[in-house]
């Protein structure tokens, strides 16, 4: 089976562009953010606190994450797809990714995925832990102003309430987070093909990306 390993910041475009790469291959994709967002989802709902670290691994063993290739998240059948990018979901999540142990359940089921099909795989620790030796690995950046911009036009267009201040703050304590990880963190390394977005438009990341892996 063939992997595809993108990683890269919060508001890189990784998930749009990975998407639409699975589809122009017919490769299964997998948003592993959406994976952690599940879990913190089911645990403010089962009000379980991530100091309890071992029922938070319990909540993602019997858990069962289904992930469409048009983008919809369904946990135990329920559809989650836009519960998961709720606020309160968003900032849960942070803590609970930093769980070594749950990190480490959660690679097994990543691999899993690999098992099956051709895959896009996204996230943040997918080209140097899940997937060290995948086929391809992408890291995809951009400036932190730039993701702001692109993050604050989507809520624009969703109707969130935000300022252009508030999303590049968070957006820079969400860096700090990724990048800071004891397991897992953010990290550029030297066989990773290096995408710059800032000024590309989608499409000629997505171009890019395909014009690689067809080599
Ligand atoms: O990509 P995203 O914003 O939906 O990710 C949600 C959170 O999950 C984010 O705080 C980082 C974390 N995450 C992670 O630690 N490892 C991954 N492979 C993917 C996401």
């Amino acid at each position: 089976m063939k992997i595809i390993a993108i990683d890269g910041p919060s508001g890189s475009g990784k998930g749009t562009i990975a998407k639409e790469v699975a589809k122009r291959l017919g490769f299964t994709y997998i948003d592993t953010g959406a994976m952690y967002r599940c879990v913190a989802l089911k645990s403010i709902r089962e009000n379980i606190e991530e100091t309890k670290e071992d029922e938070i691994v319990d909540l993602l063993k019997n858990m069962d994450i289904r992930l469409t290739n048009d983008g919809k998240v369904y946990m135990d059948d329920e559809d989650v797809s836009d519960m998961i990018r709720e606020m309160n979901v968003t900032s849960k999540v942070s803590k609970i990714s930093s769980i070594i142990k749950l990190r480490e359940q959660m690679r097994l089921k990543q691999r899993d995925y690999a098992n099956k099909d051709n895959i896009v795989m996204e996230g943040r620790d997918i080209t140097t832990e899940v997937f060290p030796d995948a086929d391809f690995k992408f890291y995809l950046d951009a400036s932190l102003d730039e993701r702001a911009k692109r993050r604050q036009l989507q809520n624009e267009i969703k109707g969130i309430n935000s300022t252009y201040e508030e999303v590049r703050k968070s957006l820079e304590m969400r860096d700090y987070d990724d990048m800071h990880r004891p397991l897992g963190a953010l990290t550029r390394t030297s066989d990773q093909v290096y995408i710059d977005s800032s000024n590309m438009k989608i499409e000629e990341v997505i171009n890019k990306i395909i014009e690689i892996v067809g080599e």
